[in-house]
């Protein structure tokens, strides 16, 4: 079967479409229009600007990802759009594009939980992936541990209380002065700094398996002022080395107790902060040290993508939850 995935929750206006064939997925196109450069400008998403420039960029996106696919409208079995969570006037452009192009062409439809699509990216990347497995799913909007039960089914075992990682590393990369999203490039400047340079409070809760991002925030916001006060140069590379050492050190910690409070065998790291190497890494050298199988996906499919929401649209269509022209968005984690 062919789906075609709609992805519009933040700043990526993305449209893919997905063959599933036999129980194995493969990404026929996935097309992304970024809207970073815009928002840069102003430090962060503007919502706004968001809805604007996905009306702007669907129809092309959309036409893209049927072309470079091969695929026309009438051989499409499915649509799946991104309906939750995620900014209301952002996601409604993705979904009302997706039903009007459903109800006009008689296409079925389905509802996506974003989350759920960041988790599906991992089927993309590894065939053989099959559930039930552990899912740690850190984005600029999510920090949350799963256990999937069965495809499209999550239960959540750990979360964050406040803020999330994502949120984290963005806020003092924009403190010290790096682009936005600053994620990717403390990532980078992480590598020529001292990790033990700047005591930082763990994000990782004790007794659960909750994590909270707001004490490391203040603590780094707290450094930065107390240098600038005593007229200090902020060592910009050792705070990034320090900040990323403890952030990725509370999530291993908090993922390793899952596994051990678990016994699965399989782990998954999806969300856009799965981009980041020092994580990546570090779940890899936990895994291999518990005997337990890391799925992680490329890069390009950790961000927000159409092929994601297509993949667990598939799972949708599949269980027969199929939406009708009354389908509408939230902004919340449920609909
Ligand atoms: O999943 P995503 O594309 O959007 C949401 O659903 O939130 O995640 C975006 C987040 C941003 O906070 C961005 O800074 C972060 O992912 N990110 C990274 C890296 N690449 C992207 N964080 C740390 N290291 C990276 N290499
Ligand atoms: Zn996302």
């Amino acid at each position: 079967m062919y789906v075609l995935g709609m992805e519009s929750s933040c700043d990526e206006t993305s449209a893919a479409v997905v063959e599933y064939k036999d129980g194995v997925f493969e990404i026929r196109s996935n097309i992304v229009a970024s809207q970073i450069e815009t928002h840069r400008l102003y430090g962060g998403v503007v919502p706004e600007i968001a809805s604007r420039a996905h009306i702007e960029a669907v129809t092309s996106i959309t036409t893209q990802a049927l072309e470079t696919a091969g695929i026309t409208l009438s051989e499409l079995d499915c649509i799946a759009a991104t309906t939750h969570p995620g900014l209301i006037g952002a996601l409604l452009v993705g979904v009302n594009f997706a039903k009007s192009l459903a109800y006009g062409n008689n296409i079925p439809l389905v509802s996506v939980n974003h989350i759920h699509g960041h988790v599906s990216a991992a089927y993309l990347a590894d065939k053989e992936l099959k559930p039930p497995f552990l899912a740690l799913v850190v984005s600029g909007g999510h920090t949350s541990i799963y256990v999937c039960e069965s495809y499209g089914v999550l239960r959540e075992i750990g979360t964050t209380r406040d803020d999330a990682a994502g949120e984290a590393f963005d806020k003092i990369g924009r403190v010290i002065g790096l682009p936005y999203p600053g994620g990717a490039a403390l990532d980078k400047l992480a590598y020529e700094g001292d990790s033990k340079a700047v005591k930082l409070p763990s994000p990782a809760l004790q007794h659960t398996l909750d994590f909270s991002f707001s004490g490391i925030k203040t603590s780094a916001l707290n450094y930065i002022n107390s240098c600038s006060q005593r007229g200090e140069e902020i060592n910009r590379a050792n705070l990034a080395a320090s900040y990323t050492k403890t952030i990725v050190d509370g999530i291993v910690k908090q993922t390793r107790a899952a596994i051990e409070e678990t016994g699965l065998g399989q782990l998954v790291l999806a969300g856009g902060v799965a981009a980041n190497s020092h994580l990546r890494q570090a779940l890899a050298r936990m895994c291999d040290d518990k005997k337990v199988r890391f799925t992680v996906p490329p890069r390009e499919l950790c961000g927000d993508n159409g092929a994601m929401i297509a993949a667990a649209g598939v799972f949708e269509y599949l269980d027969g939850r199929l939406a009708d022209t009354s389908l509408n968005a939230s902004a919340s984690d449920e609909m």
